[in-house]
C-alpha cells in the first residue's frame, strides 16, 4: 500500500524547513511579529499556489524576507539609502521597506507593482532557515484571508492542516502583531501599516516621518489595507470600558481592566499592558470562536507605542 506521508511536516530543524522551501514548497515559520507561510518568491508556481491556499486575493503584494541587509539588492534595485539606513536601524525586526523592485522577484508577489516590501525578521530560527535556503522568501501571515494573523503554530494547523507541506515549530510570537511597513519610495518615508516599530519610534530616526490615514486614495494606500482583515467569526465590539460591555454566557470581554462581573461572560481576558494584550489579541479572538461564542467585547487602547498598531487591528477585526 502506498501512504503518502502526513502533511504538513512538523519540523525543529530550519535546515529542513530550507529544504522544503527550495523545493518549491509552502512552509509556516516562526517570527517575532505573527507566524509567515513561506514561499520561494522567484518560483512563479509556488506563489501562485500559496495565493490559492491562502485565498488571498491577487491584489495583495507579499513581504520578502530575508537574513541580513547583504541580501537587501537581491531583492530590491537603486534602492534608497534611507532604506538601508532603516533596517540598520530597526532590524532583525518588525520593520517593512518598501523598495523599487528587482525582475527576479516574480511579479505575483507583488501583485505587478515595481515596488516590493522587505523585511528582515528577529527570530533566530526563521532567520536560520532564510540563511539556509539561500532564496528571498515571499511570506504573508499564515492565516487564512481574512482571520485573524496566527501567533503560534498550533492556529497555522488549525486553518492550513495539509494543504501546506511543513510548519517549522516555534514558540508564540512574541510581538504578536504585524511589521511596520514604510514607504521608502519617497523622500520622506511614510508608514503604510502600522506595526511592531511605533510611530514615535520612527519619528525619532526622522521627525518627518508620517502614517498614512485609512482614507487615502487606494493607489496611495498599502494595498493590503482595503481587504476584510482580522476577523474572528464572533461580531467584534469596541468599547471605552467595561460599562459599555453587555455580558452574557455568549459574550466574551477583552481588556486592560477587569470587567465588573466577569463571570457573567462565556469568556474573559484581563492583561496587564498593552504588551500583553498586543501579544494575545489575535489569539484571544480565535479562542472566541473555538468557544464559538457569537460577540466580543475588546477594550480600546490609547494609540500610543504598540498601542497604535493594536488600535488599527482592532478597528479592521470591528470593521
Ligand atoms: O510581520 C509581518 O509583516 C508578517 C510576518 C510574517 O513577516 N507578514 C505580514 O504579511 O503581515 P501580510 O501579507 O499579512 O501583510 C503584508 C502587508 C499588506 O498590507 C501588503 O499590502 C503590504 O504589506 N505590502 C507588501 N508589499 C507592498 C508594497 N510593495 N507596497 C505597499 N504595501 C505592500
Ligand atoms: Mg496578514
Amino acid at each position: 500500500m502506498n501512504v503518502s506521508p502526513a502533511k504538513p511536516q512538523l519540523c525543529n530543524d530550519p535546515e529542513e524547513a530550507a529544504r522544503w522551501l527550495r523545493s518549491g514548497g509552502l512552509v509556516a515559520f516562526p517570527t517575532e511579529t505573527v507566524y509567515g507561510l513561506g514561499v520561494d518568491a522567484t518560483n512563479a508556481a509556488a506563489v501562485e499556489r500559496l495565493f490559492r491556499v491562502k485565498g488571498r486575493p491577487s491584489n495583495n503584494p507579499l513581504i520578502v524576507h530575508i537574513a541580513d541587509i547583504a541580501q537587501l539588492e537581491q531583492v530590491g534595485q537603486n534602492v534608497p539609502r534611507v532604506a538601508f539606513e532603516l533596517l540598520e536601524r530597526f532590524s532583525p525586526g518588525p520593520i517593512t521597506v518598501v523598495v523599487p523592485k528587482r525582475p527576479e522577484i516574480v511579479p505575483s508577489v507583488t501583485a505587478g507593482l515595481d515596488t516590493v516590501g522587505v523585511r528582515i525578521p528577529a527570530e533566530e530560527s526563521a532567520r536560520a532557515m532564510l540563511r539556509a535556503a539561500q532564496l528571498p522568501i515571499a511570506a504573508p501571515s499564515a492565516n487564512r484571508s481574512g482571520r485573524p494573523s496566527s501567533t503560534t503554530y498550533e492556529s497555522v494547523l488549525e486553518d492550513f492542516g495539509g494543504d501546506i507541506d511543513a510548519i517549522l515549530i516555534g514558540g508564540a510570537a512574541h510581538i504578536g502583531l504585524e511589521s511596520t511597513v514604510v514607504d521608502c519610495t519617497r523622500e520622506v518615508p511614510r508608514v503604510l501599516r502600522p506595526g511592531g516599530i511605533s510611530l514615535d519610534q520612527l519619528q525619532s530616526f526622522d521627525s518627518r516621518i508620517t502614517a498614512v490615514g485609512r482614507d487615502v486614495s487606494p493607489g496611495e494606500n498599502s494595498p493590503g489595507r482595503l481587504h476584510p482583515h482580522y476577523r474572528p467569526r464572533a461580531r467584534v465590539q469596541l468599547v471605552i470600558d467595561a460599562s459599555e460591555a453587555e455580558a452574557s454566557p455568549q459574550a466574551a470581554y477583552l481588556g486592560m481592566m477587569p470587567h465588573p462581573t466577569p463571570e457573567a461572560f462565556g469568556w474573559h481576558c484581563v492583561f496587564g499592558s498593552t504588551e500583553e494584550y498586543a501579544r494575545s489579541f489575535y489569539e484571544a479572538l480565535r479562542e472566541v470562536d473555538r468557544r464559538r461564542l457569537s460577540i466580543v467585547y475588546c477594550q480600546r487602547v490609547p494609540p500610543t507605542g504598540l498601542g497604535g498598531a493594536l488600535a488599527d487591528r482592532m478597528e479592521r477585526a470591528a470593521e
